[in-house]
Order: structure tokens, then sequence, then C-alpha cells
């Protein structure tokens, strides 16, 4: 009798920390302002993840998931006035000429699988669902490029952090009780000037990502400049490096000229990928500014609070019912410890190659 009890008490966090997979959607939704949009919406989330296992069960083997996440000022109106310690809004940097622009966004769903079908098919289900109580504010499909290359050219992911190293980079520990378990993501949709850089000789190109372009070998500290993307986003605290968890994608649309990375950040405390954004748009110091903001531009920014699968499974109907107020840290260290995150909303744990 006390199995059941016990499997309930586990607190699983989405499926933010998984493979990179070949195929990937952004979805960003905003709610309409009628207060009957964030009751059906609140029923909606309770039962995405049956949603998710119905899709991807129709190929169990493409390692569909999907991770949903809220913007600071629809989390009160969804969820109520117990809110995750660090959520605020996207915080805009203005500087020298490179924005980094804060734009309308309630809610983000991140559908990740090994191919596209898979995740165009639950996105259309999501808003065959919910389209009659949002607004679309981006709507991104992203593709998994050459031996895992953004579109500059240059592969992206190798210093992800790994395992549990992946695991204390992205998801909320006990610092915040109430919200262990969950994980912070700043998201923001790049456009890149492809002519500009291609006209760059591949030794500058190195220089400004810090990485060789065709091995994706480091550049040692005597030739790497500290303008490097991977100088000013590599950050410290205290003399260990403070990491967040990446998963961007390319995307484009080259009949009408255009050619993206979509970033998406998760991390532990908002603040890890906040400073590295200062990094990058202001510069470390001051002046010293990320060059790929020469070539490249974001057109959107958000900052969302993906909680806990159980939460989003035992909302409640009304505000005063749902969970976060009853969702203790209880497991984080059982999360922690397993290997396995499969457990996360209709997730699969899976290689990105078929
Ligand atoms: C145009 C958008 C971007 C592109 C094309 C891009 C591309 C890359 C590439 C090629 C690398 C080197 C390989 C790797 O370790 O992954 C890298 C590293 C990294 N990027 Fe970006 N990136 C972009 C935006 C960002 C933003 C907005 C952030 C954070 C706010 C960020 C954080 C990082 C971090 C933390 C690393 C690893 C640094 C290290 O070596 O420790 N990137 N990025």
């Amino acid at each position: 009798m006390d199995t059941p009890k016990a499997l309930n008490e586990v607190v699983l966090p989405q499926p933010v920390v998984g493979p990179l997979t070949r195929s990937a959607i952004f979805l960003v939704l905003c709610l309409r302002p009628e207060p009957e949009n964030y009751v059906a919406m609140r029923s909606f989330l309770r039962d995405l993840s049956g949603l998710v296992r119905a899709v991807e069960f129709r190929n169990i083997e493409a390692g569909l998931t999907c991770v949903v996440g809220f913007g600071s000022d629809a989390w009160d109106k969804l969820f109520g006035s117990v809110r995750p310690a660090e959520l605020h809004p996207f915080q805009e940097i203005r500087s020298g000429g490179r924005n980094a622009v804060s734009t309308p966004g309630d809610i983000l769903f991140h559908i990740r699988a090994k191919r596209p079908d898979l995740c165009f098919e639950l996105a259309m289900q999501i808003m065959d669902a919910v389209g009659e109580f949002v607004s679309v504010a981006d709507e991104v499909h992203g593709f998994r490029y050459f031996d895992d290359r953004d579109i500059l050219g240059f592969v992206d992911g190798t210093e992800n952090p790994r395992g549990d190293g992946a695991r204390d980079a992205a998801i909320v520990g006990a610092e915040d009780a109430a919200f262990s378990g969950g994980s912070y993501v700043i998201v923001q949709k790049y456009l890149h000037d492809m002519k500009g850089w291609n006209a760059l000789p591949t030794e500058m190109q190195e220089r400004i990502i810090g990485r060789k372009k065709l091995s994706d070998v480091e550049l040692s500290d005597t030739v790497k400049p500290p303008y490097a993307h991977n100088a000013l986003t590599n950050i410290e605290k205290d003399g260990k490096q403070l990491q967040i968890l990446r998963d961007n994608m390319p995307f484009g649309r080259p009949g009408h000229g255009e050619f993206g990375t979509y970033f998406i950040g998760y991390s532990r405390s908002p603040t890890v990928t906040e400073k590295m954004l200062q990094n990058m748009f202001v510069g470390d110091p001051p002046g010293n500014y990320d060059r790929l903001l020469d070539f490249s531009q974001p057109v959107t920014g958000g900052l969302f609070f993906a909680p806990t699968a159980t939460f989003l499974d035992e909302l409640g109907d009304s505000l005063d019912q749902n969970g976060a107020s009853e969702v203790p840290a209880k497991n984080i260290a059982e999360i922690s410890a397993s290997d396995d995150t499969s457990l996360g909303i209709g997730s699969l744990k899976e290689d990105k190659d078929e």
C-alpha cells in the first residue's frame, strides 16, 4: 500500500535536461485577457502530459518531449500569488546600438523530437486545444544543421554541461523549496547578416566565436581575443564556473533571405544567463562586447519559468487549488541522483541520431 503513495510523492521535473534532437518548435503565445481564458488554459495544462503521450506514442522512437514555461505577468493570473523567487519580465539591454529586446509572451512551448512530423503534430494539437484563448506571438521551426552547426557554420553546444552538471546548471534546487525541480528559460530569436558574416575571413570568424570552425577545437588563450563569444559567456563566481543548458536551433527561409539562430538557455537562476547577456551586449569590461552581435540581432526576448511536471498535473480548477503551495522540495535529491529524466512530460531519453 505504501508504494503508490511513495510514487505520488516524487516531484518530476519537465524534460528540460535531454539530448539534442534533430527538430524543435518554439511556440510563444499570449493569453487573451478575459478571465475565462485563464481558467481554460489551466484546465488544458493539467491535461497536457496526456496529450504529449498520445502524440509521442505514435512513434515512440522519435523521443517527443515538450517543456512549457510561463512569463512573469501570466504566472499570477494563471497560478496565483505563490511564485518562483526569481521570475520577472525579461530585462531589455541597450548598449552602443546593440539591443537585447524584450517582447510579449505569456507561455512558451519548447517541443523537441528526432522527427519534425512529431513536433508539428503536437504543435497542431496544442493550437487546436488553446487557439481560441491565445494569440501567437512567435513560432519558429528549428532544425539541426550539419554536425550540430549553427547557420554561421560553427558547431554549437559543445561546452554544454552534461549529466549531473546539466541538472545542476538547469534545475532549481532547495534554494526555492516550493519550486525546486523547475527551471528558468530565456529565449531570443536571432537573425543573421549572412552576407556580412561570410565576407569575413575564417580566421576572423574563429576569433569571434573562440573556436576553430572545421575542427571545433577551442582557441588557445594566447590566440583567443577577450571579445570572443566563449570568453564573454564563460562566467565564474567564487572560482566556480556558472553554466546554463543551451539547445540553440538554426531556422530560416532562404527564399526570404531569413537566416537565424533560436537561442534557448535553461538555468537554475536567470541571473546566470542575464550576466552572459550583459557581457555580450554591454561588454566585459564595458565596450569589450561580443562581435557576434555585429552580424546577429535578436528580434525577440523572453524569460519564462518551467515548473515541474507534477505541478502541472496537479493543477486545480481554481487559483486556490493549484499546486504551487503544495509542491515541497521533497524529492529533488532523488531527481538529481537519478540519471533518468524520462518520467517528465512525455519524454523519452533517446539519442539524436536515428
Ligand atoms: C546568435 C546567437 C548565438 C550563436 C550563433 C551562438 C553560438 C555559439 C557557439 C558556436 C559556441 C561554441 C560552441 C559551444 O560551446 O557551444 C557557443 C558557446 C556558448 N554560448 Fe553561444 N551563441 C549564441 C548566443 C548565445 C547567448 C545569447 C548566450 C547566453 C546568454 C550564449 C551562451 C553561450 C555559452 C555559455 C557558451 C559556452 C561558453 C564556454 O565555452 O564555456 N550564446 N555559442
